[in-house]
């Protein structure tokens, strides 16, 4: 199959973990005679460095005319004190606003050999195994106004329409059918107007999903269990900023934050798939960063995108063969195994394919 990829690399670790996913891909076409063409645009910082926009209209363009895109990341301390429309993240979120990605994918397991990796009890994570659907385009992020006011004080604005909050339930009971069957629904319904909206929303929508059980949490409850009781989660659905924070917390279970994929989803249209790590500056050109979220973001973009499902598991595989045994990068403090960097772990799993 002839299949057209955009790579958005970014900033900081981007360029290299991206440079390393490629190489999986075409390890990929080569196996399984597909054609994947690449096609590299700008994004983010490095983007406003080269034309002075964090989104030129070109990314946008190439985005939209291609079978699927891969980001690397975006930000770095360079751009921090930028103006806000001139920042490197708004053009991360200007292109999730583009193609309409609403529907951010999330999926946090762990690989058993890597249980002594994360700084909790083995006897809590072992056989976790969850996914956090994460709503993409609306709430915090996107309200108007968000601005400082003549006066020094502030406003951000939480703002859904109902639509939006409609097609995120549907895509989580629809993702839990095809799971356990289990949904966790995670708001502030006790505080906020648009959580009881929310609240009401999952209500309405459980008549139509009769083999899913849903459940409802609050936010701050829903930040303990995850790390005291993960195995009592399958499918966790929620607005846009605590589905961002939770997922950095639930990193904790595989044992770092640089091995969680995701993919961002419209409901018809080009898939973007993206580490759910930034651009981590403080390792940023040393080549030791782990590039297996980027490189587990490429197999969720076969299997979404284009349908392959061998292919995906293939990568999976992989990784999990290299992980088991015994090799990983810097970030993983793993008890024992040997620390390698990225282009060493990189040439493992291509090995494994
Ligand atoms: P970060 O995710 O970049 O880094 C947090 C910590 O995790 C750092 O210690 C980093 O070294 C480590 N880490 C992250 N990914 C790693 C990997 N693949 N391998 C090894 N270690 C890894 O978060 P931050 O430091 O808070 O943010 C840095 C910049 O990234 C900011 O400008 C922020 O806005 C941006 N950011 C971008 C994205 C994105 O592009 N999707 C996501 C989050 C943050
Ligand atoms: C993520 C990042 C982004 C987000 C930032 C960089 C805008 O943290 O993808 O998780 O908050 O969505
Ligand atoms: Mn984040």
């Amino acid at each position: 199959m002839t299949k057209h990829i955009v790579l958005l690399p970014g900033d900081g670790i981007g360029p290299e973990i991206i440079d390393a996913t490629q190489q999986v891909l075409e390890t990929i076409a080569k196996q399984f005679k597909h054609d994947f063409t690449c096609e590299t645009q700008l994004i983010g910082g490095s983007a406003i460095d080269s034309v002075g926009t964090p989104l030129p209209d070109q990314t946008v363009e190439a985005c939209k005319q291609a079978d699927a895109v891969l980001l690397g990341a975006v930000g770095g301390p360079k751009w921090d004190q930028y103006p806000s429309h001139l920042r490197p993240e708004r053009g991360l979120l200007g292109i999730r606003k583009a193609l309409d990605l609403f529907a951010n994918l999330r999926p946090v397991k762990g690989f058993d050999s890597l249980l002594n990796a994360s700084p909790l009890k083995q006897e809590i994570i072992q056989g976790s195994d969850l996914i956090i659907v994460r709503e993409l385009t609306g709430g915090l992020y996107f309200g108007t106004p968000s601005e400082r006011l003549a006066n020094g004080d502030v406003v951000d604005t939480l703002a859904y329409q109902r639509y939006e909050i409609e097609r995120i339930i549907d895509k989580a009971f629809q993702t839990a059918q095809i799971r356990k069957k289990k949904l966790t629904s995670v708001d502030k319904a006790n505080v906020l107007e648009s959580s009881k909206l929310w609240r009401e929303i999952v209500e309405e929508k459980k008549t139509n999903y009769p083999d899913v059980v849903v459940n409802h949490e609050l936010v701050d409850a829903c930040a303990m269990k995850l790390i005291t009781n993960p195995t009592s989660f399958d499918v966790i659905v929620t607005e846009n900023m605590f589905g961002d924070i939770l997922s950095d917390e639930a990193s904790v279970l595989t044992g770092s934050l640089g091995m969680l994929p995701s993919a961002s989803l419209a409901e018809n249209g080009v898939g973007l798939y993206e580490p759910a790590h930034g651009s981590a500056p403080d390792i940023a050109g040393k080549g030791i960063a782990n590039p297996i979220a980027t490189i587990l973001s490429a197999a969720m973009l076969l299997r979404y995108s284009f349908q392959m499902e061998n292919e995906a598991e293939a990568i999976e595989k992989a990784v999990e063969k290299t992980i088991e045994s015994g090799y990983h990068t810097a970030d993983l403090h793993v008890n024992g195994g040997k620390q390698v960097n990225t282009k060493e772990i990189t040439k493992m799993i291509i090995k494994q394919i």
